[in-house]
């Protein structure tokens, strides 16, 4: 590891030296059994094997792994769907009373949603797309807040058979167009607006901007009602939910589905401005987000309350909101709105009001948790938690400590789970009552799944180490592909080094083998726990007329991550003045999502490149980070390093 931060990242992790080994009562009740790693290490797929055959199938599978490099098909031959998973097999079990969510609206609006509740709904929303003629194998795009709506749109899919094809409520236009074209949706479920921070945000209106743009595919619109905003439905192509499910019955035949069916796509960002469909199927899918969900938060579906804080809109919240959690039978908590509306202690209202045991969040939230001060969560009593999960990003050890101490006094063990939206499920954390935990170390991979670091030559580095982070075997859950480009999906995870999946994050092992979470090694941004590419903004920024070229870069920034960065030349006679910054920084949100927004805009005569002329990305991320720079002999114009380091020390110095 060249960059510096990773360097000094590294020095610092290792001389981490407080350990926490399993208190004897987690171990005592744990569902994962000592031996369990060795176990699934002597034969990984015997281990997933019987982790599918837990799942109810129509046809139990025979067949375990076909590998056909780098292409993977798990329980083939099996047939089975992902609703029936999720809910008709608890409500069979006797369990149709139990609460599959407790929902909260930001508003303060409540309510449970039961098991026999959910599928009720699921099959009539399903049986409302069916009379809209979706079908199976037809691509479904679901852009909803975290309504209950949302999980009953994506199981209605899976009930038919359709992929769904969720769009994070966060998204603008732009965004919608380009998912929705790229896999032909044939229908869109949307909502007027959902709440963020007490006010209305406009999904519907995103939607008919979109519309502008060209979306053929698209035939249906589906709006469910949230905020009760006015919104203009076209005739013939948009309805509302309640209309849709108005007269159908609440049975509905769920599709036999193969294993290797589609189940769904979410778009996630790579290294270029064209975000990647990711491929996952049924069974595999299901497989290893029902045994990561069981064994990482020892869930016991009778006892506890599961709260993963994530968004349905990224892949944690599919795989920890949605299936993992439904397909365990489990009770959780559904929250639409804002950790600090209307006040700083609304999470820890909610943890205290459902009695929540298990709660799943964000470094990006600790360390914003932190800055507000332990007396919020104070404030309340959070007694019942009993196991702190973290996903999204690298913890530090001040956070991780933070979030033991104050937020599990010091009882509850503390959960860093590395995984990808390529991965499916969570590929590396501890597991309760066997690991023994270090504050910023991910510990160990989950059992079965094969990892190694590597060096530039694709050796491995013996601990202790860092270097590039590699799956070195297939597994369940992982990506089938990339919608629609199966070059791109070879190329991105499995050329650069042969036989194994290049995760696109750097990664040291220290002598007990525990790996330690350095970030990314691409362009690839993490704000707040979101993914986006450097790319993505910077095509947005060179689509606005006063701009000539544009780099960004993602800075470190101590509470959300990254914070985006860019450098902008402007085009002829325009003028790179305040105005014109915030002007582009709303452009990116308007284009984009707000949350992709720069935090800082440098304008410069010209971005420093080679001679050969790329941009030198290394040297503006280390201007953005104000560290000394290094060799610059390659420039093709020295004097605009100077320029340019003066100009970003003064925005950030503006900022802060
Ligand atoms: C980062 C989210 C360090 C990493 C589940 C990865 C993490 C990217 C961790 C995937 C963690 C996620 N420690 N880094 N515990 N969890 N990441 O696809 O850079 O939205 O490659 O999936 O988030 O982001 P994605």
């Amino acid at each position: 590891m060249s960059n510096p931060t990773q360097v000094h990242a590294i020095e610092a992790l290792l001389s981490e030296e407080r350990r926490f080994p399993p208190p004897p009562e987690v171990t005592a009740q744990a569902n994962a059994q000592p031996g369990i790693h060795a176990r699934a290490e002597a034969d990984p797929l015997a281990f997933w094997q019987s982790w599918a055959l837990q799942l109810e199938w129509f046809k139990p599978p025979e067949q375990i792994l076909e590998w056909n490099e780098p292409f993977a098909r798990w329980f083939a031959d099996g047939e089975l769907n992902a609703s029936v998973n999720a809910l008709d097999r608890h409500v069979q079990a006797g369990r149709a009373a139990t609460v599959a969510f407790y929902f909260e609206g930001e508003p303060g609006d409540r309510w449970t949603v039961t098991y026999g509740q959910l599928l009720d709904d699921v099959c009539r929303f399903a049986n409302g797309l069916r009379a809209l003629g979706v079908k199976k194998g037809d691509r479904v795009a679901i852009y909803l807040p975290m309504i209950v709506e949302l999980p009953i749109a994506m199981l209605a899919c899976a009930r038919i058979g359709a992929a769904h094809s969720v769009i994070f409520g966060g998204f603008s236009a732009d965004s919608i167009v380009d998912r929705v074209n790229d896999s032909q949706c044939v229908a869109l479920i949307t909502a007027d607006a959902g709440w963020r921070r007490g006010k209305p945000v406009p999904l519907k209106a995103n939607v008919d901007e979109a519309f502008t743009k060209g979306m053929p595919s698209l035939q249906t619109v589906i709006v469910a009602r949230r905020v009760g905003t006015p919104v203009d439905l076209v005739a013939g192509r948009d309805r509302w939910w309640d209309d849709v499910v108005r007269d159908q019955p609440s049975i509905c035949e769920p599709e036999r589905m193969n294993a290797e069916d589609l189940l769904f796509l979410l778009y996630t960002s790579g290294t270029t401005a064209k975000p990647k469909g990711i491929m996952h199927t049924t069974g595999g899918y299901l497989t290893g987000v029902t045994a990561t969900h069981k064994l990482v938060f020892d869930l016991k579906a009778t006892a506890d309350v599961f709260w993963c804080t994530a968004d349905i809109g990224w892949v944690t919240g599919h795989s920890y909101i949605v299936y993992g959690p439904l397909c365990n039978g489990a009770t959780s908590v559904l929250y639409e709105g804002s950790p600090d509306y209307p006040a700083f202690d609304r999470f820890w209202e909610i943890v205290e009001r459902y009695r929540v045991t298990i709660l799943y969040t964000a470094p990006t939230a600790i360390r914003t948790f932190m800055k507000w001060g332990a007396e919020w969560p104070n404030k309340h009593d959070l007694s019942s938690l009993r196991l702190l999960g973290s996903v999204g990003e690298p913890i530090n050890p001040e956070a991780w400590m933070w979030y033991r101490d104050v937020i599990g006094k010091g009882r509850c063990p503390v959960l860093d789970t590395w995984w990808q939206t390529e991965t499916g499920s969570i590929m590396i954390a501890p597991l309760p009552g066997i690991t023994t935990l270090k504050p910023g170390s991910a510990t160990q991979p989950f059992p079965g799944i094969g990892v190694d670091i590597v060096n530039e030559a694709g050796a491995t580095v013996a601990p202790p180490g860092g270097g590039y982070i590699v799956l070195t075997r297939p597994w369940p859950a992982m990506l089938r592909g990339i919608y629609g480009d199966p070059e791109r999906y070879e190329q991105t995870y499995w050329s650069r080094f042969p036989h194994r999946y290049l995760a696109g994050d750097g990664c040291s092992r220290d002598t007990d083998g525990d790996y330690w979470f350095l970030g990314r090694i691409d362009d690839v941004m993490n704000i707040s726990g979101h993914r986006i590419s450097t790319a993505e903004v910077e095509s947005a920024l060179v689509a606005h007329p006063a701009v000539a070229e544009a780099a960004v870069v993602g800075k470190i920034d101590d509470v959300t991550g990254h914070a985006v960065c860019a450098f902008v030349s402007v085009r002829g006679d325009a003028v790179g003045s305040p105005e014109l910054g915030k002007e582009l920084r709303e452009h990116v949100g308007r284009r984009l999502g707000k949350f992709t927004a720069p935090k800082y805009v440098t304008f410069t005569q010209e971005l420093p490149k080679t001679r050969s002329g790329k941009i030198m990305r290394r040297l503006l991320r280390d201007i953005a980070e104000g560290r000394m720079l290094g060799d610059t002999t390659t420039l093709a114009d020295s004097g605009v390093v100077a320029e340019l380091q003066a100009r970003a020390k003064a925005e950030a110095a503006k900022e802060e």
